[in-house]
């Protein structure tokens, strides 16, 4: 079986993508060879055939002996051991979490549910690169790719509730303590039912505002009680404010430029693209991105066809009925966190006319956000 070096296994994407591959069984079609950034001559975990010990993640002619190479290890790594590996001569398939490489010509951005036949395009034509895509993207795509596909989008605008897992697990851990440290700080109020709310509100806000900067280390201001509308760099592109995509930021320029690029419809800002464009903004969720998309689409489609193209999409896709009780049960973080599931609900015509659609949807940012695609990706190698 083929040689499948595994990179950043430990980490939080890894660790997901691991827990998927033992619960699909992937390990059994492969020979997999672990490697560590830290721990070299390590033993290398449960899932080891022959190959138990831990090899240097940053030795090129152990990396060499590969078939595949699957990393989870970040952007940094990517920078660092993807040149000098293919300037080595290393020829093998190259599968990797972080963004470097995303709109690299010869890479592909890997979504099999949504773009199969721009995988298997690239695999005849001997591609060797297969890079996850950004997770907010991933998501949307595996809730409302079917109107894509069917052309139906002349523009979609996306307005995003980011969880803290984006920023990483250390972002994850900050939420959580600055909760704490805010009930914390009005916990004997709160336990009285006669006291001021007000009173409550002042002593959090006053605690908001006098977080230490330990306590905003990994956010840079609180996200607790509060978000955050910028995500990623400020990239600053453009000539002038007048100009599209002027002020953008990263995470909000990814969202035209690999939507466009998943669906084979080029780099992202030729006259062929879909224009893609909103506000990404980081909330107090854990790991399920959430986002408001509205839609004007080229022809007026009535709602139930809408749904029923959505929903017979793919076999993670749920159309979630757009009543209130329906979608608090079904359509938040606290209900998707950890499944495959990809609820697609508020599902209406807009005020502005027929053509203009609203939806909301909901995916776990670890699962089909990062770890998902890649094992698929493997699967496909293998097959
Ligand atoms: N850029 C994403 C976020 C991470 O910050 O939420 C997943 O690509």
């Amino acid at each position: 079986s083929k040689l499948v070096g595994l990179v950043g296994w430990r980490g939080m994407v890894g660790s997901v993508l691991m827990d998927r591959m033992v619960q699909e069984k992937d390990f059994d079609l492969i020979e997999p060879l672990f490697f560590s950034t830290s721990n070299a001559g390590g033993k290398a975990p449960a899932q080891a055939k022959n190959e138990t010990t831990l090899q240097d993640a940053f030795n090129i002619d152990a990396l060499k002996r590969c078939d595949i190479i699957l990393t989870a290890q970040g952007g940094d790594y990517t920078n660092e051991v993807y040149p000098k590996l293919r300037a080595a001569g290393w020829n093998g398939h190259w599968i990797d979490a972080a963004s470097s490489l995303r709109m690299e010509k010869n890479a592909v951005i890997v979504l099999d549910p949504v773009n199969m036949p721009v995988i298997q395009n690239a695999l005849a034509n001997g591609g060797k690169d297969w890079i996850g895509g950004n997770c907010t993207v991933s998501c949307m795509l595996m809730g409302v790719g079917a109107l894509y596909k069917a052309g139906l989008v002349e523009w979609m605008s996306t307005q995003t509730y980011q969880a803290a897992s984006g920023g990483g697990a250390q972002h994850m851990r900050e939420l959580l303590t600055q909760y704490g440290t805010l009930n914390a700080e009005v916990a004997d109020l709160l336990h009285d039912p006669k006291s001021a709310i007000l009173e409550i509100d002042r002593k959090v806000i006053a605690k908001q505002r006098s977080l230490t900067a330990a306590e905003t280390a990994n956010f840079g201001v609180p996200l607790g009680g509060s978000l955050i509308p910028w995500i990623d760099k400020d990239l600053g592109i453009g000539k002038s404010q007048d100009e599209p995509g002027w002020g953008t930021s990263k995470e909000e320029w990814k969202g035209m430029a690999e939507t466009n690029k998943i669906l084979g419809m080029g780099e992202g800002f030729n006259s062929a693209a879909i224009p893609v464009d909103g506000f990404c903004v980081r909330v107090g969720a854990m790991r399920c991105h959430s986002q408001a998309l509205t839609f004007k689409l080229r022809k007026n489609v009535p709602v139930a066809d809408i749904e029923a193209m959505i929903a017979a999409d793919n076999q993670w896709v749920k159309v979630v009925p757009n009543t209130r009780e329906a979608t608090i049960q079904d359509l938040t973080p606290v209900a998707v966190t950890g499944t495959m599931t990809i609820p697609v609900g508020r599902i209406r015509k807009l005020a502005m006319g027929p053509e203009y659609v609203g939806a909301f949807t909901v995916g776990d940012q670890l699962l089909w956000g990062a770890a998902e695609p890649l094992r698929r990706m493997l699967c496909i190698l293998l097959s």
